[in-house]
């Protein structure tokens, strides 16, 4: 297993450039399962989940050809069934449930079972499913859902669920009648997708507020469109050039997906330059400690929770930083404190008192964002951080340790 070598210290300056989203790009794989012929996806970013998804169509009998730009035809299904090998190794897999039974009549998937970050059921996915008049049963561990043709509803979701209303979003999408999504999920993932899916011949109205409107059609065709820009990793950036005191343009982003962490940097003393698709981000001097609660978009992301964390470890003061979207999402925090940070953690809250210094340290990385963060702390620390489990960090950060060092940073992957 690859680990990741990085000396602290190095101011980053420069350009880098965003790829696509991870977040976007699952969803809008799966949803060429919804059509006959080849569908054309560009900026399909190239990461682990990106590879498992293609591991996941391909055994569905989707045909591929193709990276950055990437076809996509969905013309001969020839198994309905999501196996747990594949859905095990990424939860996002069971956005393939909704367009197979649209699609197919049927769909058999694998329950993903708990993960790093809490038990994330998808208790919401299924009911919503049966309230389009899928028959659903669960057995073996599997979600066995079937339905001749689906019917258009009136569905309201407990909690804003983001794969949630997507996966249900492409399900109405071939069912008889309309069906309303009250309390749907706002990212701007799902605006994306609603996007391809109206390319598709998909009549979808409210895509980014939390009603969106589904009228049913006979069936759909085969689209060219594209992936948005990732904002976690934009953000990623963003909070490094704070916390090493650097100087970075981030390219290629939407600057409007990153409202709420760019008041935050501010907030902290940061000077962020906004353009049409680019921030400049310059750190220079102690920053402040700010608050941060994560919330539903638009609110501040769970995604860019460890990450800002990093960040507060080493300003001037005192930060609560509340988590309210997962209920486990603090994985990060004891290694933080082996590297020298002061948090505490008092049920959904973290309280960390910046200190001056963090210390470089062996580190584990337990899911995709706490590496994210860990990374960051090794930037600021003094002295070598190795972080192992590199594999959480490939899953949705294209070559990240290539993209720091082109920025400056002292960082480098080894194997074993
Ligand atoms: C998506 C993102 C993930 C992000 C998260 C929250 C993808 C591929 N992943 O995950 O990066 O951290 O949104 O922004 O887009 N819940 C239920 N029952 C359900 C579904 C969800 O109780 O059926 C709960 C979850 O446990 C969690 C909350 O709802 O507490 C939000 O989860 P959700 O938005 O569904 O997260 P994901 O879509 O899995």
């Amino acid at each position: 297993m690859d680990k990741m070598v990085i000396v602290g210290g190095e101011r980053l300056a420069g350009d880098v450039r965003i790829s696509g989203a991870k977040n976007a790009a699952l969803p809008i794989m799966a949803s060429a399962l919804l059509v006959d012929g080849w569908n054309a996806f560009h900026n399909i970013p190239d990461l682990a989940d990106i590879r498992t998804i293609k591991r996941l169509l391909r055994s569905l009998g989707v045909e591929m050809e193709g990276e950055e730009t990437l076809q996509v035809n969905a013309g001969r299904i020839t198994n309905c069934e999501a196996s747990y090998d594949l859905v095990r190794t990424m939860r996002a897999s069971i956005l393939v449930l909704g367009p197979l039974v649209a699609r197919m009549g049927e769909a058999r998937v694998s329950l993903p079972g708990g993960c790093a970050i809490g038990a994330r059921p998808v208790n919401l996915h299924i009911k919503a499913l049966q309230e389009l008049g899928a028959e659903v049963t669960l057995k073996d561990g599997y979600v066995e859902a079937k339905a001749s043709r689906l019917k258009g509803a009136s569905i309201y979701f407990d909690i804003s669920t983001v794969t949630g209303t997507e996966n249900i979003m492409m399900a109405a999408t071939l069912a008889e009648g309309t069906t309303v999504l009250n309390n749907a999920a706002r990212e701007p993932e799902i605006a994306n997708l609603a996007e391809v899916l109206t390319g598709m011949g998909a009549r979808i109205s409210g895509a980014g507020t939390d009603t969106i409107v589904i009228e049913g059609v006979e069936s759909l065709h085969p689209v060219e469109a594209a992936v948005i820009p990732d904002r976690i990793e934009a953000g990623t950036f963003l909070i490094a050039a704070g916390i090493t005191g650097g100087d970075v343009r981030i390219v290629g982003c939407n600057p409007l997906h990153l409202e709420a962490l760019i008041a935050k940097l501010r907030d902290a003393g940061m000077r962020i330059d906004v353009a049409d698709d680019s921030i400049r981000a310059a750190g220079g001097g102690t920053l402040k400690s700010v608050d941060v609660k994560t919330l539903p978009y638009p609110g501040f992301p769970t995604d860019l929770q460890a990450q800002i964390m990093a960040l507060m470890a080493v300003s001037d003061g005192l930060s609560i930083i509340t988590e309210t979207v997962f209920e486990n999402r603090f994985m990060h925090v004891g290694e933080m404190i082996r590297m020298g940070a002061d948090i505490v953690i008092q049920g959904k809250s973290a309280v960390v008192r910046g200190v001056p210094k963090l210390r470089g340290a062996p580190v584990m990385a337990t899911d995709l964002r706490a590496s994210a963060s860990l990374i960051l702390a090794g930037l600021a620390a003094e002295g070598t951080t190795v972080l192992s489990r590199v594999y959480h960090i490939d899953r949705g950060y294209q070559r990240i340790e290539k993209k720091l060092s082109a920025l400056g940073a002292d960082i480098r992957r080894v194997a074993g």
